[in-house]
This record gives C-alpha cells, sequence and structure tokens, in this order.
C-alpha cells in the first residue's frame, strides 16, 4: 500500500510497464541511493501551497529530504508566512532589482550552493528561468505547471484550458529546460472540467492533484521511487 494516492495518476501508473532503457522504480528501504536525504531548494512566487506540500511530504515520510532554503521573488508573497511557521530560511529576490533575468538566476544560483541545495524545485515560480540557473543543475531542476502538457504552455494555463472547451485537464511535473514548458515529464494527473466550474472551482481542484504529484515526482526524479510503508 502506498503513501500516496495513486488513482488520479495518469504517469506514471502505480506499478508501470517499464522498457529495459528505464531504471526499475526502487524500494527505498532495499535500495541505497533511495536512503540519501536529498537536499532542495524551492523556488516561490505567490501563496506557496505546493512549497508546504512538499515539506509536508518530507515530515510525513513519503520523501526523503530536506528544504534548506525557500526564495521567493515577491517581497508580499504568503509563502514566506509558511516558510516561517515551516522553520525554513527564506530568501527574498526581488527580481525588479535585477537588470536582467540573468543576473537575477546568478543571484539565486549563489544562494542556492550557499545553502548546499542539491536539486531545485520551482513551485509556483512565476519568472521564466535562464540558463545561467539551468547549466549550473543540470537535469536537478523541476517545476509544476498546471496543464497536461504539452497544451497550454506558458501564463494563465488553467484559464487556456478553461477557455478551449476540453474536458479534461490537469498538472505536470516536468524537468526545466531553456524552452518553457517543455522539459521531459516526471509525473501527471488529469483533472475533469466539470459543467459547472468557476476557474476558482478548477483551480482548487487541480491544486489538490498538485499537492499528491509533486512530491512523488520528486522522490521519482531524485531516484527514490515511491516510498512505502
Ligand atoms: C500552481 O498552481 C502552479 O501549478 C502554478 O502556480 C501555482 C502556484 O500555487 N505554476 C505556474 O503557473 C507556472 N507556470 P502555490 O503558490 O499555491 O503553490
Amino acid at each position: 500500500m502506498t503513501t500516496w494516492d495513486q488513482a488520479a495518476l495518469i504517469s506514471p501508473p502505480i506499478r508501470p510497464m517499464r522498457g529495459p532503457s528505464e531504471p526499475p522504480i526502487v524500494n527505498p528501504i532495499e535500495h541505497p541511493i533511495a536512503n540519501q536525504r536529498v537536499r532542495l531548494g524551492i523556488m516561490a512566487s505567490g501563496s506557496g501551497s505546493n512549497f508546504e506540500a512538499i515539506v509536508q511530504a518530507i515530515h510525513a515520510g513519503q520523501l526523503n529530504a530536506e528544504v534548506t532554503v525557500l526564495i521567493y521573488n515577491n517581497p508580499t508573497a504568503t509563502v514566506v508566512d509558511r516558510a516561517t511557521r515551516l522553520n525554513i530560511p527564506a530568501i527574498c529576490l526581488n527580481h525588479r532589482k535585477f537588470a536582467t533575468r540573468e543576473l537575477l538566476d546568478q543571484a539565486i544560483v549563489e544562494v542556492l550552493v550557499s545553502y548546499q541545495a542539491d536539486w531545485v524545485v520551482m513551485a509556483g515560480w512565476m519568472r521564466i528561468v535562464t540558463p545561467v540557473l539551468i547549466h549550473a543543475f543540470p537535469n536537478r531542476v523541476l517545476n509544476i505547471h498546471p496543464s497536461l502538457l504539452p497544451s497550454f504552455k506558458g501564463s494563465k494555463a488553467i484559464e487556456q484550458a478553461f477557455q478551449s472547451g476540453v474536458k479534461i485537464t490537469g498538472c505536470t511535473v516536468h524537468h526545466v529546460v531553456t524552452e518553457v514548458d517543455s522539459g521531459d515529464i516526471v509525473m501527471q494527473a488529469a483533472v475533469p472540467v466539470l459543467t459547472n466550474d468557476t476557474l476558482e472551482t478548477l483551480q482548487a481542484r487541480l491544486q489538490i492533484q498538485e499537492h499528491k504529484i509533486y512530491p512523488a515526482a520528486i522522490a521519482i526524479a531524485v531516484g527514490q521511487g515511491i516510498i512505502e510503508n
């Protein structure tokens, strides 16, 4: 019995059929990599509900990790309140104070390195990142996007899906590459669009799924597999 509610996951399934070239999903008790505690640096711009879901999953033993630092770019972002409550260092790097995206990303890298982050987790980070960040943590930057990629890339993804008339949307955790919302997909969850949905009700149901898949996707991306207990 896994600790994740996998009913909503469409990628990967509970016990995925895996091709010969794919790494196995490991049992962390048997696999030494899974026992390594991963150090995460989280980047957020807004309310930080995904940030908190990741921290709570760590507290629940579902992800063998430590959040060493939260970086936020908007001084009024309420994610900082969650960080204070959860006793996680929070650093504000106000994007308005940097002349270019690259200079902001260089400052982000410096903070992440100083807090010894192994992986970078963008959790509602509303800025486009540059190769300065991506190349500093090769294949170790993750993002969550509120659509079933490759559909509805970019900003206002929930509105895009809502207005398009699709009956199913969802959320995607993916690796970050220089092209926006285009890196390899780690995990997705599907969310139906109901006839009486508003943007707000759809977003609320979507976020429930985000909070389930993001910690699980991190565990898979860092090589822990899905932790069973
Ligand atoms: C999440 O829904 C996430 O998918 C979205 O921002 C929200 C942040 O919520 N990210 C993007 O749109 C990135 N393009 P949170 O602050 O409550 O975690």
